[in-house]
């Protein structure tokens, strides 16, 4: 069997990209659960050798421009020489801990094909979570107006706007570059009921209200060990932190967003594991009603919500609070 088969080259990057995870190229997380601020997956980029050989294929695709059908069809196929060295330049780059997102440069959300770039924070699964949440507060067939603040790829954006169509949605990010891909993945998907603002979260929105205001915010405490591990060393400082004990984003937001909010309208926000508590305490503080955290499938905080009280109620809480 020649060294350049499909299947050669396959079997070669999984032993690379399991051996690179072996030897702690990739820093993994010391705790099993919680064991990352963002998920685990992208700290355990080859935790065995089933995700080494799952992480071989999709380079192996992706360098191929070929699906995972065509790979085990022609399994037996010599690989020219120009695209088996550039599949074997992507291990490489996968086996130093690059993540594999940006090596692709797509990221599926939400049954959405996302491009992604070092630009952007690459699309959690478990912001799915935050998208659900959000679209049990989003009437089918409604002109409901939503803000995703923080919005990075446009992954929330674009998918509130793909599942609710009469839906208006404000995609908001502080970074010209990133808005500028979100835009780009807006028009790829052929979603047009998404508008994109540069503003430092709703500086730039002075008088719009929306029903719903949905965020994943930078949350991250400043100089947490997990910001030097995994995926995290390659993403946008400005997605990942926010203060020193990763809350400042979310006070902002939670603050400023009673005057942007219908009255009965809803704040979303995505957090880490252990800060269900604390987002629960802020939302209080200014004024929020029936303020609850969801949990993720391994039963970890990951959600809180809470709505704008009734237009009397806002006024007698926004007085307690001293605005
Ligand atoms: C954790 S990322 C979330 C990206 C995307 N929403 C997602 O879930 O994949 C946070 C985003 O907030 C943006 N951001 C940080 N500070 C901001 C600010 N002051 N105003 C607006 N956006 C900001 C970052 O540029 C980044 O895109």
């Amino acid at each position: 069997m020649s060294a350049s088969t499909v299947r050669a080259l396959l079997a070669d990057a999984t032993a690379v990209l399991a051996h690179a995870d072996a030897g702690a190229r990739f820093t993994k997380p010391a705790l099993a659960s919680p064991a990352s601020k963002r998920g685990r997956n992208e700290l355990r980029p080859c935790e065995d050798s089933a995700e080494a050989r799952r992480e071989a294929e999709l380079l192996l695709q992706h360098a191929l421009r070929a699906d995972r059908a065509w790979l085990f069809a022609h399994a037996d196929d010599e690989v020219a020489a120009v695209l088996a060295g550039q599949f074997r330049c992507y291990v490489s780059r996968r086996a130093t801990g690059e993540p594999l997102a940006y090596i692709t440069g797509r990221r599926e959300f939400f049954s959405l094909d996302l491009v992604v770039t070092p630009d952007v924070l690459i699309p959690r699964a478990e912001t799915e979570l935050l998208v659900e949440a959000a679209l049990e507060k989003v009437p089918r067939d409604t002109q409901v107006r939503i803000a995703d603040l923080g919005t990075g790829s446009g992954a929330i954006a674009l998918a509130l706007a793909h599942e609710r169509p009469q839906a208006r949605v404000l995609a908001v990010d502080a970074s010209a570059a990133t808005l500028a891909l979100a835009h780009e993945n807006a028009r790829r998907l052929g979603l047009a009921n998404v508008e994109f603002i540069e503003s430092d979260w709703f500086a730039a929105l002075a008088g719009r209200k929306f029903d719903v205001v949905v965020s994943n915010p930078p949350y991250i405490a400043r100089g947490d060990a997990h910001l030097e591990q995994g995926d995290l060393r390659f993403e946008p400082a400005l997605a990942l932190s926010s203060g020193a004990d990763g809350l400042d984003a979310i006070r902002t937001i939670a603050r400023d967003a009673r005057v942007h909010l219908a009255p009965g309208g809803w704040l979303l926000f995505e957090h880490g594991y252990d800060q269900g508590a604390a987002v629960r305490d802020i939302l209080a503080a200014h004024g929020y009603a029936h303020a609850a955290t969801l949990r993720d499938l391994e039963g970890r905080d990951r959600v809180s919500r809470a709505s704008r009280a009734s237009r009397d109620g806002a006024r007698a809480m926004l007085d307690q609070v001293g605005q």
